[in-house]
Parts: structure tokens; C-alpha cells; sequence
């Protein structure tokens, strides 16, 4: 089945039940996107129409349904339809060593501190497939602090969890993870860490020794425990300015004094209620520390 063209708004009104009527369309989809919200906590409702609608109508066609209300019927009342469409939406987009500064700025700023700590607890807050996790193992490992923290990495989403702890990555992608390993100053061969198996890069078991993965819904869950770092990278971006400042509250409530909160490159703690409680450590870089 083809998208439909949108004709524009006012066309297509006839009352066959046969023609497409964009403005129809339009509020079946802002219906869906809200139910989505109020139901599983997803803030779609202001991404670009366009782009939504496309990807929206590619999960129509992979089962087989005819129109958004009918895709909407069975998301929500089906949460593996939920999955299959967050991972159509491509929220999970992700990557080694991804922003490779940060890492950099990391060993630099945050490790000194962290060697002060006799057990380190970070969170990993929407970690999606895991590449961040194992990055973050890594350079722990390399700076000699990997046995004594503890990594909790979370999503909101099973699938991606799934693969995070088989921790095969696409060998496609190795060519520029070892890129970014370099620039992040890893300090040893990247393909130590990694054997080629099925059919992707397997990577070292032992990253993940100390790493607990566990389904947690930054919307609606609260608190599990208190942290050294958190990092919730790429992932507030998706939400509205009320809920990025919920969850700020929890970050705020989960962070020990004088703890480490990192964002996204894009995001910011400007404008937000807590703004004050931090500073940010080796600016353009979005580490913050708490500070009151
Ligand atoms: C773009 S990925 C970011 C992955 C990684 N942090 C990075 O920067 O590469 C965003 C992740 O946030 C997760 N996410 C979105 N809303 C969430 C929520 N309410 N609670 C927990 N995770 C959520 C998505 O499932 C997705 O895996």
C-alpha cells in the first residue's frame, strides 16, 4: 500500500468513504500520538509532521492495516506494537564512543574525581542498544576504575535492552567506532575488545560484569537508587519542556552531592528548575556537577 499523497487541507471531503482526506488524517494521527503519550509516556506530538506521518504509515503497511486509527487500536493495546513502532520512529539511533569530545572531557574531568570514590555508581538513562554502556566499560576499564563501579543501564524499551546485553554490534560500524575510540584517547587497539561472531562484532563478556540492565520508564518510575554519574544523553530532546523538568526532579533526587549529570550535545539545563543546583565542568561539553 503507497502513502497518501495529502492533496492539501479541504480536499478529498466527500462522503464515499473511499478518497483520502489529509485533514482526516491529520486528526487521527494527532489522536494516536496523544494516546501514545498519556499511555506510555512517548512525546511525539511535536515532531516534524511530515517525518512522523512517513514512518507511521511504514508500520501500517508491515502489518497489514489500512489507516492510522487502526494502527493506533492495536498500540495501544498491544505494548509489543508500542516497541516495534519506537523502534520505526528511530529514537534509538546510537553509536560507540558517539560525541567522542565527551569521552575525552570524561577521562580528563570526571575520572580524577571519580578515582576519589571508593565505589562508583552510574546510570545509564535511556542507554537503547547498549553502545554507550560498553563505551563507558571501556574507558572505565582503561582508567582502572572498572572494578569498583556498578552501571545501571536503562531504557524504556525491551527490544533494545535485548540487544544491549547480547552486545553484537554491526562489524559494518567498526570502522568508525575505532574512530571515535581513538579521538575519545582510548588507549588501546579497539578490536581487543571485540571478536567477530555471529555475524557481528561480539564484544568482550566481561564489560558487562558489573553492568545491571533493566527496563525503567523515565516518565513514570521513580528513583531506584543514589548515583555518582548519571547520563541521559540524546534522549530528553524527545520530550516537551514539562517532562524534561520532571525528570530533571529525578535526576536531581537520584544524584549524590557533588555527582555528575551528563546530557546530550544538544540539550541543555537552561530554563530548568534546577538549573542552579549545578555547574557545568569543561564547557561546551554538557557535564554538569551538583552542587547544592
Ligand atoms: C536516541 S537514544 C539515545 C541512546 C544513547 N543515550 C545515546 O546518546 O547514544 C534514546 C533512547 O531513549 C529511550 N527513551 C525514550 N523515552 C524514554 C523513557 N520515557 N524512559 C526511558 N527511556 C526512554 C529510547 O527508547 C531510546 O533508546
Amino acid at each position: 500500500m503507497a502513502v497518501p499523497i495529502a492533496a492539501g487541507p479541504g480536499t478529498g471531503g466527500d462522503l464515499d468513504g473511499q478518497s483520502f482526506k489529509p485533514d482526516l488524517e491529520r486528526i487521527e494521527i494527532e489522536l494516536l500520538l496523544e494516546g501514545i503519550f498519556r499511555h506510555y509516556g512517548f512525546d511525539f506530538r511535536s515532531y516534524a509532521y511530515a517525518s512522523i506521518r512517513r514512518r507511521l504509515w511504514k508500520r501500517i503497511e508491515e502489518e497489514g492495516l489500512s489507516s492510522v486509527s487502526a494502527l493506533q487500536e492495536k498500540v495501544l493495546h498491544e505494548p509489543e506494537m508500542m516497541e516495534k513502532l519506537l523502534l520505526d520512529l528511530s529514537i534509538n539511533v546510537t553509536a560507540m564512543f558517539r560525541d567522542p569530545g565527551f569521552y575525552q572531557t570524561f577521562r580528563e574531568h570526571v575520572v580524577p574525581l571519580l578515582r576519589t570514590y571508593p565505589f562508583i555508581r552510574i546510570w545509564h538513562a535511556g542507554c537503547s542498544t547498549g553502545e554507550e554502556v560498553y563505551s563507558m566499560a571501556i574507558l572505565l576499564r582503561e582508567e582502572g576504575l572498572y572494578e569498583r563501579a556498578r552501571i545501571y543501564a536503562t531504557d524504556i524499551n525491551e527490544v533494545v535492552l535485548q540487544r544491549a546485553k547480547a552486545g553484537i554490534f554491526p562489524l559494518e560500524r567498526m570502522q568508525e567506532y575505532t574512530e571515535n575510540y581513538i579521538r575519545a584517547g582510548g588507549k588501546r587497539s579497539f578490536s581487543e575488545y571485540y571478536t567477530a561472531k555471529y555475524g557481528g562484532a561480539l564484544f568482550d563478556q566481561s564489560l558487562t560484569k558489573n553492568v545491571v540492565f533493566s527496563q525503567h520508564n523515565l516518565v513514570t518510575d521513580r528513583s531506584f537508587s543514589e548515583f555518582n554519574v548519571i547520563l541521559c544523553r540524546n534522549v530528553l530532546i524527545y520530550f516537551d519542556k514539562t517532562l524534561q523538568s520532571k525528570v530533571h526532579g529525578l535526576f536531581y533526587d537520584s544524584l549524590a552531592m557533588f555527582g555528575v549529570l551528563v546530557l546530550g550535545s544538544k540539550e541543555t539545563l537552561r530554563f530548568m528548575a534546577h538549573e542552579d543546583c549545578y555547574q557545568q565542568i569543561a564547557p561546551p561539553e554538557k557535564i554538569f556537577r551538583k552542587v547544592r
